[in-house]
């Protein structure tokens, strides 16, 4: 493996995109510009859901300061912006009425990213159901494939035309297996039946706003999936089975929808008596042809049979690598693992864009800089994991660190901070830390 302090743009192929993410909810200010009430603006304002229950009513205020934040990326020579449309701000009760003003704002945005010469990359939803849907069921209610392929013309419509690669969904699993039946994220739910059919539905709404932006002539569609690198907890053939149910739930379930159009026989097992009457037959819309595939990845996490439970039988267990300020075990040998395995099972020569990596640490300003050198390791340690999958014949298209700006971590509020740019969340100031400095060198045209 190149060592990891050498690797600069050079060493990545000719157009590789360096870039950062963001989403709407998470950095925007949900309380601008005649937004509709979301189910996190719910979620967060009921006690024990969220840290200090704090919501993303300012949030980082990009709405006021994208081209502050869009100047920082140019400033640091990236080449890309990952950022998403919040459906509530645009369409405030979810179906209807569209809001002018919510819209306007993602044609500025989209104007501020190319005046500075970077790429826009739309994300169509990233986690905020307008809360007038879920009051319907939100991504468990049958028609919601519907709502939301409306929603996508709507934002298409606005801004398809300048946009560089639009996803449909973000993390699909976080969207319901993490939110219907884990209950960590809105709505907070802990139901198997409401589990198994947002894991349905919302890859059935990937399915009809693929559909509906093909037959609008649009290119380069694809649809962002997290990983996790899932091992078992030891050799014991209960903590291998465990391990494989989860890899088939939280890893397998998306991807080999969309790239093989069925569902692993280990999570049908447990999700198949909850799936909706006729599931089979969306399959084939599900599984049409994308071109390119967002992979999202974090973390390795150990998994033990727990005998107490129902199905799945899982429980995770913490293993010896060293962790971040989420608890996260960091494993930059996943990153290289999963994007082989992604090419060799699932997708071969589709490009593959690393859509979201990044690591949260408790970062301080301290006389006007921010020294967060666990960062810049992380970071180095994935690049270089990344290397190591190209030179294995990954089809490796870019790398988005996750995330531009500190933010609002969900169910963490603003405590976890992943930004490359400190946000100060009184006075809303940006102080770019050394890992932002430290990419600039790599990434720098020379
Ligand atoms: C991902 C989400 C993103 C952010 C990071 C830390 O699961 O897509 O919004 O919360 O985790």
């Amino acid at each position: 493996m190149t060592s990891r302090s050498s690797l600069t743009r050079k060493d990545f192929p000719n157009g590789f995109l360096f870039g950062a993410a963001t989403a709407a909810y998470q950095v925007e200010g949900h309380k601008f510009g005649g937004a509709g009430r979301t189910h996190w603006d719910t979620f967060a304002a009921t006690p024990g859901n969220v840290l200090r229950a704090e919501d993303g009513a300012l949030a980082c205020d990009q709405y006021h300061r994208y081209g502050e934040d869009m100047d920082l990326l140019k400033d640091g020579g990236f080449d890309a912006y990952r950022f998403s449309t919040s459906w509530a701000r645009v369409i405030p009760e979810g179906r209807g009425a569209v809001n002018r003003e919510g819209l306007d704002y993602y044609d500025r945005l989209t104007d501020a990213i190319l005046e500075r010469g970077l790429e826009p990359h739309l994300t169509l939803y990233h986690w905020e159901m307008p809360a007038a849907l879920a009051d319907l069921g939100g991504w468990t209610n049958p028609d919601v494939h519907l709502w939301f392929g409306d929603f996508v013309e709507v934002i298409d419509d606005k801004i398809g035309d300048r946009m560089a690669s639009v996803a449909t969904i973000n993390e699909p699993w976080c969207v319901s297996y993490l939110s219907h039946f884990l209950g960590h994220h809105a709505p907070g739910r802990r139901d198997i039946r409401a589990a198994a059919r947002s894991m349905h539905h919302v890859l059935k709404a990937h399915g009809e706003a693929m559909t509906r932006l093909r037959d609008r002539g649009r290119k380069n569609l694809g649809i962002v999936i997290n990983f996790e690198h899932t091992q078992p907890a030891s050799d014991d053939p209960k903590d291998i089975q465990a391990a494989a149910t989860q890899d088939a739930t939280n890893n397998r379930w998306f991807i080999e929808a969309i790239a093989k159009g069925h569902y692993p026989e280990e999570a049908l097992a447990g999700l198949e008596p909850h799936l909706p009457n006729g599931w089979q037959d969306d399959m084939a819309a599900i599984s049409q042809p994308i071109d390119w595939l967002g992979v999202n990845y974090y973390f390795r996490q150990l998994v033990a049979h727990d005998a107490t439970s129902p199905w799945p039988h899982t429980k995770p267990a913490q293993g010896h690598l060293a962790t971040t300020q989420m608890g996260w075990e960091i494993c930059p040998e996943g990153l290289r693992a999963l994007l082989v395995k992604l090419k060799d099972r699932y997708v071969g020569d589709l490009p593959i864009v690393v859509t979201e990596n990044g690591m949260a640490w408790d970062d301080h300003v301290k006389n006007g800089v921010v020294h967060d050198p666990e960062r810049c390791t992380y970071i180095k340690d994935h690049l270089a994991a990344m290397h190591q999958a190209i030179a294995e014949g990954v089809n490796l298209k870019g790398f988005f660190y996750w995330s531009l700006l500190d933010n609002y971590e969900w169910a963490f509020g603003y405590e976890r901070r992943f930004g490359m740019v400190h946000v100060d969340f009184e006075t809303l100031q940006r102080t770019p830390k050394a890992s932002y400095h430290m990419l600039k060198d790599m990434i720098a045209r020379s």
